[in-house]
């Protein structure tokens, strides 16, 4: 069992607090910051861009997390790296040129994820595992908050964890991810949870609470 690292989703926070709720979840105990962007196109709601996620910069230190839900993805790149991000992952759904991408990316001097969603094979991020940083399993179907985790994609989670084997690849799930199904991520294999709404509720003593529940079960212990 792997002790994962938590990635709070910003998607499920005050956007009118964006950088007092960045600053709060940190101190909750969160690892990462996850950043949802959504365009209306390639999922059916929208977010923020890069002004927004330049404006959170300055109030942590954490990984930016960046989840881009956007097509086409290409124009955006640089915009998302000169903004702050850390880590750029882009939909293997969104472009015809994914190992593009992922080149141009690191040569942004950032970290490169692909993110599946949950009916693409892992056979999709099979020939370009020697670029990227990070593969993101998608459990629910992208474009909202607050849906219920997709049981099925599993057994993806545990074949792409051997496709990794030893290379030094992350791999996060992301979509109604609570204590529960979090666990059941780690014991599949993951190594970084993203959760929103499991995360962000009860105030800055609730997102602590929170984030603990997950790491918790994860742990295999019963939640506090
Ligand atoms: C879904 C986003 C997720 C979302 C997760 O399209 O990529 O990051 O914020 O939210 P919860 O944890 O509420 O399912
Ligand atoms: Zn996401």
């Amino acid at each position: 069992m792997t002790h994962p690292l938590i990635a709070p989703s910003m998607l499920a926070s005050d956007f009118a607090r964006l950088g007092e709720e960045v600053r709060d979840v940190v101190s909750a105990g969160a690892d990462w910051i996850h950043l949802d962007v959504m365009d209306g196109h390639f999922v059916p709601n929208i977010t923020f861009g890069p002004d927004v996620i330049k404006a959170m910069r300055p109030h942590t230190d954490k990984v930016f997390d960046v989840h881009l839900m956007i097509s086409p993805v290409e124009p955006y790149l640089e915009a998302f790296a000169k903004a702050g991000a850390d880590i750029i992952t882009v939909q293997a759904e969104a472009t015809d040129h994914l190992d593009r991408c992922l080149q141009v990316i690191r040569g942004l001097g950032k970290k490169a994820g692909v993110a599946l969603n949950p009916a693409t094979p892992e056979s999709t991020v099979a020939y370009v595992l020697d670029k990227v940083d990070l593969l993101l399993a998608m459990t629910v179907n992208p474009g909202f908050g607050g849906q219920a985790f997709i049981r099925d994609v599993l057994p993806k989670i545990e074949r792409l964890r051997a496709m990794i084997g030893g290379r030094p690849i992350r791999l996060e799930v992301d979509g109604g991810v609570n204590a529960e199904t979090g666990a059941l991520c780690a014991r599949a294999g993951a190594d970084v949870l993203v959760a929103g709404s499991a995360v962000f509720k009860g105030g800055i003593e609730g997102y602590r609470a929170n984030i603990s529940a997950i790491r918790q079960a994860c742990a295999g212990r019963a939640a506090a």
